[in-house]
């Protein structure tokens, strides 16, 4: 077997800059992690895991105004929190989505969902977009 090209090497300068130019974000398959998903989330790749979730278990039931499963997914939601320590206020909002739901209370729930897409949806997009939901 050939030895593995050093990661500086012109070999992965030139993978790197072949994956630009196809749209992906990588710089070396190091940086990038056994684990990594592929790239999500723009055109013409699938949705991220929490984009996808996002849609089908929030976004869905809100549209149909079904409260109890929406109020279920804000619970899950609540627990899908990626840093409960550095981001208390997720799980916060989650949960007083879940109630707003339960409650029946529109306005409540669309605060819940503004209050956690303004404070954390971008943030969540740079550190944990890729991420596979647990
Ligand atoms: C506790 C935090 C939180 C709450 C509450 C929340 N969201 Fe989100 N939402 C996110 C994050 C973070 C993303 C970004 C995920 C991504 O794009 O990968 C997101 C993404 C989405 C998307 C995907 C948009 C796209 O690019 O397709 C939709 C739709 C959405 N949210 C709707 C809602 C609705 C409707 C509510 C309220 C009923 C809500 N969300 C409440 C955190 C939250």
């Amino acid at each position: 077997m050939k030895p593995m090209p050093r990661k500086n090497s012109a070999y992965y300068q030139r993978l790197s800059r072949l994956g630009m130019a196809l749209g992906l974000a990588f710089s070396t398959p190091a940086a990038a992690g056994p684990s990594a998903l592929p790239a999500c989330g723009t055109p013409g790749r699938p949705a991220c895991p929490l984009q996808r979730w996002m849609r089908t278990e929030i976004a869905a039931p809100f549209a149909k105004k079904d409260a109890a499963r929406l109020a279920d997914g804000f619970e899950r939601l609540a627990e899908l929190n990626p840093d409960p320590k550095k981001w208390p206020k997720w799980s916060q909002f989650a949960r007083d989505g879940a109630r707003a739901a339960r409650e029946h209370r529109a306005a409540a729930v669309i605060i819940a969902c503004a209050h956690c897409h303004s404070t954390y949806r971008s943030d969540y997009n740079r550190e944990f977009r890729r991420r596979a939901l647990r």
